[in-house]
């Protein structure tokens, strides 16, 4: 089988290792890509948000299925292109990646399908939005309807700075938001995977999304993550799956628009029980690499069942029984203005150590020379028997690779390690604070 990945990040990089991985793989292709990606696949240099170019290559490199990674390309249609095209695609239609284009609409097909949510208002005046954020009470949440390349959502004590970045939203063309009442509580991801009628989950994990340690300074796109999560409550899988997922595939499938893909459930483990924070329509970052780095199941053949409607007849996943973590190592500056051009050392030597892989992000080879190319570069995953054991190995990882004013937490899955009995009652990144203006995406409460 050969495949095409769609994307350029770490997770993409993920999701090549574990296809090559993959006894039933003959090939990989990546478009566009990045140098770690580049060491497994064949990269292409091709426009990632670009459906017609993006289906051309498929079919001119005879793939037999095309996964696309990031958001934007799902909301621009690209797995739409290559479904046209007769190639399988693991990703949802452009319709279907309203889920997450679209807060507004994620929220509408939360209500209709009576998934646990936060009470919301989708509000298109600053009118509106005063009375909402009246209605609510702090701490104020405001997610920018539409993607906003994680700039669109501010947690916010402050009244005037919720006003102001609704105002910012609203100012653009077709502006809306989305006000809503403020979860409690740590947060947890799970991907269901979905062929548009049945669902598989795969395992939780937990993303750290501010830049410092102790979840100080302002949000990210993640700096890191670990699986499994001791502390989440028995049977939260099974909860999500039929009061969650299973309803969410149902009620897109009502509407004409079956989902299918990964439907990235974002839930906060709140005093009243587990609610949606938010729907991403495709696999997260960094939580892919450490649910990746569990799973025994060969991946190519499940994300074919999820793009040809065989999921029913998949058999059962196997998992590690072991735990993964994650590190983010992020350039100078990230994430206001991430550096670019530093030269990175160290990246093979610490892959080269025991249940340590190197993923690339934001990387570049200049004269052959790796160097940063992003805000966050690389992300170092360490695998063991334990969350303590595969922690240590993780940021001994970390610990061999240089990178001029790099950055990293060095607190990623520190309190789930603890013994049980050292557990604090709410061992989550950021549960329970209140972020300042300036949130984004990432911490979409
Ligand atoms: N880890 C957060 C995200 O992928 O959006």
């Amino acid at each position: 089988m050969e495949i095409l990945v769609v994307g350029t990040g770490a997770r993409e990089h993920a999701l090549v290792r574990a296809l090559a991985a993959d006894p039933a793989v003959t090939g990989l292709h990546a478009a566009p890509g990045n140098p770690g990606i580049g060491e497994l696949a064949t990269l292409h240099q091709v426009d990632p948000l670009d459906p017609v170019a993006v289906a051309a290559l498929a079919t001119r490199l005879g793939v037999d299925l095309v996964v696309v990674g990031p958001e934007a390309p799902l909301v621009a249609g690209v797995a739409d292109a290559v479904r046209a095209a007769g190639i399988a695609v693991f990703g949802p239609s452009a319709a279907a990646a309203q889920l997450e284009g679209s807060k507004a609409f994620a929220k509408e097909v939360m209500a209709a399908a009576g998934v646990p949510t936060a009470d919301s208002r989708t509000c298109t005046t600053i009118e509106q939005v005063a009375a909402a954020l009246a209605e609510f009470g702090a701490p104020h949440v405001v997610k920018e309807d539409g993607l906003a390349a994680g700039k669109g959502v501010v947690v916010t004590d402050d009244t005037d700075a919720a006003l102001d970045h609704a105002r910012a939203c609203l100012a653009r063309p077709g502006g809306s938001v989305v006000v809503e009442d403020y979860l409690d509580g740590p947060e947890v991801s799970l991907f269901v995977l979905s062929d548009g009628t049945d669902v598989v989950p795969l395992v939780p994990a937990q993303d750290f999304k501010r830049i410092f340690d102790g979840d100080a300074g302002p949000n990210t796109g993640g700096m890191g993550a670990y699986s499994p999560l001791p502390w989440a409550p028995d049977g939260l899988v099974d909860e999500v799956v039929e009061t969650v997922a299973k309803p969410t595939i149902a009620e897109m499938a009502r509407r004409g628009t079956p989902f299918s893909g990964v439907l990235y459930c974002g839930l906060a483990m709140t005093s009243r029980g587990m609610r949606v924070v938010e729907f991403n329509a495709r696999f997260g970052d960094p939580e892919t690499q450490v649910v990746l780095a569990r799973l025994r199941t060969p991946l190519a053949g499940l994300l074919v069942a999820c793009a040809t409607g065989s999921l029913s007849t998949f058999g059962p996943l196997t998992w590690d029984d072991g735990a993964a973590v994650t590190v983010v190592i992020a350039s100078a500056g990230y994430p206001a203005r991430a550096r670019s051009g530093d030269r990175l050392t160290g990246v093979a030597q610490a892959g080269a150590l025991p249940g340590v892989h190197v993923l690339h992000a934001g990387t570049a080879l200049r004269d052959d020379v790796l160097v940063s190319a992003g805000g966050r570069v690389l992300t170092v995953v360490g695998t063991g028997p334990t969350l303590s054991a595969a922690r240590a190995t993780a940021y001994a990882g970390v610990d061999r690779i240089g990178l001029d004013g790099g950055q990293h937490r060095s607190d990623i899955a520190a309190r789930a390690a603890q013994p049980a009995e050292d557990q604090p009652v709410d061992p989550g990144p950021s549960g329970g604070d209140v972020p300042d203006a300036g949130a984004d995406r990432a911490d979409a409460r």
